[in-house]
């Protein structure tokens, strides 16, 4: 993500009394680090664990709780509701959530809930049987019915040492939650984009492969900045991938496989509405090994030379059927003098709607952390300068949206 990405946004963490509320101090950091302005709001049983001074002393900002309130200076649970982008209550409690699902108001932190009216994101720690209790699932299920944004918790050994579901989402998937919500447009949410990269790998034999020197970054980069935008978004790739559990990430290798994962992804996305985005930036090998050989070669038996037979590999990207899909090729030349001039060929001969050119030099090699695009459509070329592949991402992406 962008430094300060998320600058001006104004978020309300609630924080209740679970063993997990020490994690609301790293997720504050996250946000603070974002550019994000963060106000705490404490339930009486939190400042059981954790002293608001801590809150104070990590958000930057006095701490809303039951000695605080204060009508005059703007610290109450209408003021600071108001003054939010966003209500993010991590961990929640069993006590929190069945009182919010039963519109009890009995506290700062449930009343400042019930006055809300924008979007509430409620991160769930308990303990195991507390979690699942049927009360407890039901609550959440009303809340979820009602809006509610929830993050789902996560089965491992809990601190009470009982072991399944009920320990707090890892605070890095709250937070990219959290950023999507806020950053989310509405032209991609709930878009399907399908994204592939990475190199394809093409067995030689079973310890050997032909393979190329992508990295998948720039796709995992894409990736991210489509889900931010608030897409839905598949990621095929043999590289690089985003750590973001609601990303549906596809790991595969032979160019097989990617064409298989893609036709099936593919075929699932269309009942989607909205027109859906295919951006082809794997980097598959043009010529795969005539036969693969079982077992191991050994050098032995191969001489002094070995010859390996290559046949040119299926264009994964034309045998796709289109389905509606908006369609971006990516093409990597290393001569400048005939980059534009090949990458305006691919547009027409694939029957794209855009492609992304990448002119390979020394500061964006394959796997360096820059790149430097030109994005070609039939009516027009713009260019994005050297930059980071997330930033180039992002330009993408706004350039996705005129397609
Ligand atoms: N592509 C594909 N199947 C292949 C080769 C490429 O689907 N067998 C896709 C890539 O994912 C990319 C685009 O087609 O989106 C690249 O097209 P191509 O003309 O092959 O580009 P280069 O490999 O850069 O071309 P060349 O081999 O001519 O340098």
């Amino acid at each position: 993500m962008r430094n300060n990405q998320l600058a001006g946004k104004k978020i309300l963490l609630g924080v209740t009394g679970s063993i997990a509320i020490y994690k609301a101090l790293e997720l504050i950091r996250l946000f603070i680090k974002a550019g994000a302005e963060v106000k705490v709001l404490m339930s009486e049983d939190a400042k059981r664990f954790i002293t608001p001074l801590t809150f104070e002393a990590i958000s930057q900002n006095k701490v809303l709780h039951g000695d605080t309130e204060s009508w005059s200076e703007g610290l109450s649970h209408i003021h600071t509701g108001k003054w939010a982008d966003i209500f993010v209550i991590a961990p929640a409690s069993v006590n929190t959530i069945n009182k919010l699902s039963h519109g009890i108001a009995d506290n700062l932190l449930t009343q400042t809930a019930i006055a809300f009216t924008k979007t509430i994101v409620l991160a769930p720690s308990a303990n195991t049987n507390m979690m699942l209790n049927a009360i407890t699932q039901e609550s959440l299920l009303k809340l979820e019915a009602l809006g509610y944004e929830i993050i789902a918790p996560q089965s491992k050994l809990l601190a009470c040492n009982d072991e399944g579901v009920g320990a707090l989402a890892d605070v890095e998937q709250i937070f990219y939650h959290c950023a999507r919500l806020l950053l989310k447009e509405a032209f991609w949410s709930e878009r399907e984009v399908v994204i592939t990269g990475g190199g394809t790998m093409e067995k030689i034999d079973d310890v050997r492969c032909l393979t190329n020197f992508s990295s998948g970054k720039q796709a995992s980069a894409l990736a991210l900045a489509f889900y931010l935008r608030g897409a839905n978004v598949t990621l095929i790739s043999s590289g690089e991938t985003p750590q973001i559990n609601a990303i549906n990430t596809l790991h595969v290798k032979s160019t097989a496989e990617l064409q298989a994962a893609l036709l099936s992804q593919m075929q699932y996305v269309t009942k989607n509405e909205k027109t859906p985005y295919l951006l082809m930036a794997a980097a598959v090998s043009d010529y795969v090994p005539i036969k693969t050989h079982e077992g191991k070669l050994k050098k032995e038996e191969l001489g002094e030379t070995y010859t390996l037979e290559l046949k040119r590999n299926i264009d994964v990207l034309t045998s796709l059927p289109k389905r509606g899909f908006k369609m971006v090729g990516f093409k990597a030349e290393m001569d400048e003098s005939k980059a534009l001039a090949n990458a305006g060929a691919m547009l027409e001969k694939k029957g794209l709607d855009a492609v992304c050119l990448n002119v390979l030099k020394e500061q964006n090699s394959f796997g360096s952390s820059k790149n430097e695009v030109h994005f070609i459509t039939a009516s027009h070329i713009q260019k994005f300068a050297l930059a980071g592949k997330f930033e180039i991402a992002e330009q993408i992406v706004e350039q996705c949206s005129h397609l």
